[in-house]
């Protein structure tokens, strides 16, 4: 496989995303258009994994959110105040050229970590993320991520509480 680098913060002056093609026009084009303006108004972060040459084969996009308590699943509202804090994972992709190599995994990994280290400093009750589509969101389920409404099939909202985090990246590792 190519080597690739860790999980780093985009930089728009040194990282290639010309090239990125996930497969899905809208995220390539956000990454490509949206994600720098985002960052320097801190509306959201862009942590990418690049080649040694620092070209993007996949990214993930994160911001701080809010959950509405009373639209929430239990495990989140469960004596939670109102709105209840959580982190978004707004936007993951991989290129399709390197699908099934784990690298998505990898970089859920790197925001489940962060999610911690935040709650520790900030308080974070869940990651909270749209699953693209329903093929997505068995990929999410098997990451630990529980939909918000599990007897609605064509939910794609998910949630992980940050108290689950340890335990889905010990499997991972194992
Ligand atoms: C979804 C996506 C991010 C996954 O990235 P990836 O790097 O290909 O995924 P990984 O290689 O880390 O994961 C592969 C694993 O998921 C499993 N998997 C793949 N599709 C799955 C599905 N629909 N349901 C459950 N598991 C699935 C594979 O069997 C594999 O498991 P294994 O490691 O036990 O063999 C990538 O396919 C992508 O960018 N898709 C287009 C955009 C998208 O859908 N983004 C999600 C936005 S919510």
């Amino acid at each position: 496989m190519t080597d690739l680098r860790r999980p780093e913060p985009l930089d728009p002056s040194r990282h290639d995303r010309s090239g990125f093609d996930s497969g899905e026009p809208a995220l390539d084009d956000w990454l490509r258009r949206y994600a720098g303006q985002n960052r320097r108004r801190d509306t959201a972060a862009t942590w990418v994994i690049a080649t040694v040459k620092r070209e993007v084969v996949a990214y993930a996009s994160l911001a701080m959110t809010a959950i509405d308590r009373s639209a929430a699943p239990g495990p989140i509202a469960k004596r939670a105040p109102d709105p209840v804090p959580a982190l978004l994972l707004g936007r993951l992709a991989v290129d399709h050229r390197l699908r099934g190599l784990g690298i998505g995994t990898t970089l859920v990994a790197h925001v489940l970590a962060t999610a911690a280290e935040l709650n520790a400093k900030a308080a974070c009750r869940a990651v909270v993320v749209t699953a693209l589509h329903e093929h997505a969101r068995a990929w999410w389920e098997r990451l630990g991520f529980h939909p918000f409404d599990p007897d609605d099939p064509a939910d794609t909202d998910l949630y992980l509480l940050t108290s689950e985090i340890q335990v889905t990246l010990d499997t991972l590792e194992q």
